[in-house]
């Protein structure tokens, strides 16, 4: 005879009233499923709305910030000189400003001013400058201003640009489809320059060397 022996199991009970009711008055212990499944589910919702309030805090905060997607101040064009001592700023080379993600030009070298007024388009004539989005308009790597021939040089496929954005014609000139884009400008009375980064006009199509429009480059070879 073996001597393994198991004990019976508790009999299950019959679910009367009073068998109910002394489970009711003895809740279990620890978490139970109910109240596991609502703190979930209230864990999950919690978390879902600090995503939506985080995204959109982080969507406004550059508006709201005076950074890139709003309004930039740059300053007058003894400030961008100042900025960029060590550039040629009143030959007309372009002057990076990283806050507004922007190259900062003198369009006619000639007159040393910002002109007061705005320019939605950002085509820049009438201020005497013009601001152009630093993404190339290929794959969007940035151009670098080059101090040798005064061009804006894209070190991802050889895109050219003049001084002024605009792509040189040719596949020699690298891949770009047009012209750099442009943010709109104003230059307030005191020759201020704000620009509006949530207003971008796109650049027109390339223009082959030698035609209005494009300044040949200071000299044949770049920086690339
Ligand atoms: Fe500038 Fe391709 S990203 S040339």
């Amino acid at each position: 005879m073996s001597n393994y022996h198991v004990e019976p199991i508790d009999r299950p009970q019959a679910l009367t009233s009073a068998a109910l009711k002394s489970q009711r008055q003895h809740p279990v212990q620890g978490i139970s499923r109910r109240r596991l499944l609502r703190l979930s589910l209230g864990g999950g919702i919690a978390l879902w709305l600090t995503e939506i309030a985080g995204g959109t805090l982080n969507f406004l905060w550059p508006n709201l910030e005076g950074g890139f997607g709003g309004i930039v101040k740059i300053g007058t064009l003894a400030d961008v000189k100042l900025k960029n001592s060590n550039l040629p700023i009143a030959d007309g080379f372009p002057a990076y400003f990283p806050d507004a993600r922007a190259f900062i030009v003198l369009v006619d070298p000639s007159r040393q001013q910002f002109v007061p007024g705005t320019d939605t388009v950002g085509e820049g004539t009438a201020l005497n400058v013009r601001a152009l989005y630093q993404r190339c308009p290929h794959l969007g790597c940035k151009p670098n201003p080059c101090l040798k021939n005064f061009w804006l040089e894209c070190p991802c496929h050889g895109s050219r640009y003049d001084r002024l954005g605009i792509k040189a014609q040719g596949a020699a000139y690298g891949p770009a489809p047009r012209s750099m884009d442009r943010f709109s400008a104003t230059v307030e009375a005191d020759g201020t320059l704000v620009l509006d980064t949530s207003k971008i006009t796109l650049g027109p199509l390339p223009i082959a060397i030698g035609q209005p429009g494009i300044i040949p480059p200071k000299s044949p070879t770049g920086c690339i």
